[in-house]
């Protein structure tokens, strides 16, 4: 009796040990590229190619950039006899694991889409119920990524519905970074850091500097919206968990200043870089932008800590981080619509973020100043900076010791 208690005990123990997330795969935000922002549900074997092709032709791939995510419209409206799901059998003519396997022979990584409730966005098959059974089939097509939203999920826990998903996805022994996209709704900073590995923290984003675009019941919101959007979820991010702040719109209809702009932020934010634009058109500067490796350092510091406003006055912003070493990277974003002189006396301003318990020491010692987008030093600290920041435009540096 007393051998079957231990043997129930072992099992429910090892039972739970059991149920987790799977570590060490984001210890710095995840890098890649996702088809909704350009594409919604128009994707194809085709179009997955071609951007894993111009991944490593376009140097993508050696600035960091790792998984190529295929979003919402990628299924058959039904699932098969078995119950399983289907990939659409004219945009995926081979299944998936074809598609898998041209994306890992490039040295990528693949992502899929599912939905926590009954039907995804888009209305096709949700995982609702069959969680074990997708995960499964996951693995066996070779996925890394599943970004997992929150559409038809009536009366659902989020929490518990996500967990699920999480135990299933361990349970299949394949490891996938867990994307939770359930637009911020039940607070997931407060929840998720056991469960997923990002989690969106609005709704949906859209190509525009400072909108709210309505949908009836819901709305899509530009960058600024979605930067302001959340007070206080700075300490809920750090490595192997991430505030998602949605996939990029770089080099979608944006000026090359608002590109500029709208990276330095989600690097600044330690959000996860997913490009959402048509890589195979993308302009030079925006494959510059979205290529540059001193602002990609910043977003993959290896402290992980985001950045925190340290002032807004006069439509001026100024957002600062602590970097690994004592180093600092500092945001200066002009939001007038008219170009602006800078000239910024270190003396009278102390900057430190309390969270972290960090300074920036100015008393003992000065720091160089490195300007990540036009790669160049600036001088150091001992002098005002200077500099002229044109409309929707950012001053972007690196301080050093
Ligand atoms: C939304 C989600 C978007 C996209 C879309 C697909 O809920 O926030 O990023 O995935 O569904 O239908």
């Amino acid at each position: 009796m007393k051998n079957k208690t231990l043997l129930l005990l072992f099992l429910t123990i090892s039972l739970n040990a059991f149920a987790q997330k799977f570590d060490g795969l984001a210890e710095t935000p995840p890098m890649g590229w996702n088809s909704w922002n350009t594409f919604a549900t128009d994707i194809n074997e085709q179009l997955v190619k071609d951007i894993a092709d111009k991944f490593v032709e376009l140097g993508l791939r050696d600035a960091g950039y790792e998984y190529i995510v295929l979003d919402d419209g990628w299924m058959a409206m039904e699932r098969d006899e078995n119950g399983n799901l289907v990939p659409h059998p004219e945009k995926f003519p081979n299944g998936m694991k074809a598609v898998a396997d041209y994306v890992h022979s490039k040295g990528l990584k693949f992502g899929l889409y599912g939905d926590a409730g009954t039907k995804t966005c888009a209305g096709y098959p949700g995982n609702r119920g069959y969680e074990f059974q997708d995960a499964r089939k996951y693995a066996e097509w070779g996925i890394d990524f599943l970004k997992y939203d929150w559409c038809s999920t009536g009366k659902q826990n989020a929490e518990a519905s996500y967990t699920t998903m999480r135990d299933a996805l361990y349970k299949a022994g394949r490891p996938v970074v867990l994307s939770i996209c359930e637009w911020g709704d039940n607070q997931p900073w407060t929840w998720a850091q056991d469960i997923g590995h990002l989690w969106r923290v609005t709704g949906d984003i859209i190509n525009c500097w400072d909108c709210e675009v309505g949908h009836g019941t819901w709305s899509s919101w530009g960058i600024w919206p979605i930067i302001n959007m959340r007070g206080n979820i700075r300490k809920a991010a750090g490595p192997g968990q991430w505030n998602d702040y949605d996939m990029m719109e770089v080099g979608n209809d944006f000026t090359d200043a608002e590109n500029r702009s709208h990276f330095a932020m989600w690097s600044m934010l330690t959000s996860p870089l997913i490009m959402g634009n048509d890589l195979r058109t993308a302009s030079k500067e925006t494959l510059k932008t979205l290529t540059n490796k001193e602002v990609i350092a910043v977003n993959q510091d290896k402290l992980g800590i985001p950045a925190l406003r340290f002032s807004n006055a006069g439509d001026f912003e100024i957002w600062v981080k602590p970097l690994a070493d004592g180093e600092w990277a500092m945001t200066f974003v002009n939001m007038a619509d008219a170009p602006r002189n800078l000239d910024f006396d270190w003396q009278k301003h102390e900057i430190g973020d309390d969270l972290n318990n960090r300074r920036l020491d100015l008393k003992n010692g000065k720091f160089n100043i490195r300007d990540l987008y036009n790669h160049k030093d600036l001088g150091d600290t001992s002098k005002n900076l200077k500099a002229t920041i044109g409309s929707h435009d950012v001053l972007m540096v690196r301080l050093r010791k």
